[in-house]
């Protein structure tokens, strides 16, 4: 693997206070320190930003945003204010906030704006379902494309882009993707980025996969899947759970 993994942990609107947002934050800087061969990211619910420190173990990110910097836009957080909290990384694009609404075009605004601020964008894509037809690479490569149609190439390398396949996600989840599957989609992504920049080399962005990851299957995805890390959602809850995992991802390879 070229890169240091990336474990970026996605909270969603948990926990249930500033108190205990604080403490799950202590408990991953814990691990973090434990598991040195990591990259860490927590993105937390935004109200919680200001509260957390960010440490050279574990960065800080947001989960989403709103792609002007400030204004009349009741409801929204805006990007300045969100850079001002010391995020370094923020989630574009997540399933659950395209299932509410997030349209290809909101999600290309809120890259440009991540980008121009220098946030490195975790750009989520993947399919709600599976066939035979192979039609889901081709959902895959509409929000690529359309996320992507106006970032300039030198931007690229900040964007970390996750396969999170929504059929995988979650408590709903059908059942679990299988690394070959995963390391199709991408092989898939890196070239669909390698065509629209023109380059024949691979493009130097991570990706990530992300879907009911756990001490089951994380290192059988980082090992096999040829993804950079993952995107870790219920685990990310769980210090106890995440680090069963880091334990499982730092074992020595049985010769
Ligand atoms: P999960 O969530 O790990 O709970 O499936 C992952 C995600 O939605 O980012």
């Amino acid at each position: 693997m070229k890169h240091r993994p990336l474990i970026a942990l996605n909270w969603k609107a948990n926990p249930d206070s500033l108190k205990a947002a604080q403490k799950l934050f202590a408990a991953t800087k814990t691990l973090a320190k434990k598991y040195k061969a990591f990259d860490f990211v927590a993105c937390a619910p935004s109200v919680f930003l200001g509260g957390l420190k960010p440490t050279s173990t574990v960065a800080l990110g947001a989960q989403d945003f709103f792609w002007e910097p400030s204004g009349a836009f009741t409801g929204e957080v805006g990007f300045e204010a969100l850079v001002d909290t010391k995020i370094r990384y923020a989630i574009i694009g997540h399933s659950e906030r395209r299932a509410m609404g997030e349209t290809d075009e909101m999600v290309g605004k809120k890259l440009l704006a991540a980008l121009g601020n220098k946030v490195i964008a975790i750009l989520c894509v993947g399919e709600t379902s599976r066939d035979e037809k192979l039609a889901y690479l081709e959902t895959i490569k509409t929000q690529l494309v359309s996320a992507l149609q106006k970032v300039p190439k030198q931007f690229v390398k900040n964007i970390v882009v996750a396969y999170e396949p929504v059929w995988a996600i979650g408590k709903s989840a059908t059942r679990e993707a299988t690394p070959e599957e995963v390391k199709e989609v991408a092989i898939f992504v890196k070239r669909v980025i390698g065509d629209l920049y023109r380059t024949k080399s691979v493009p130097p962005i991570k990706i990530l996969y992300g879907g009911s990851v756990s001490h089951k299957n994380a290192r059988m995805m980082l090992e096999r899947a040829g993804v950079d890390g993952l995107l870790v959602g219920r685990a990310s809850l769980d210090p106890k759970e995440l680090g069963f995992m880091l334990q499982n991802l730092s074992m020595p390879t049985r010769s």
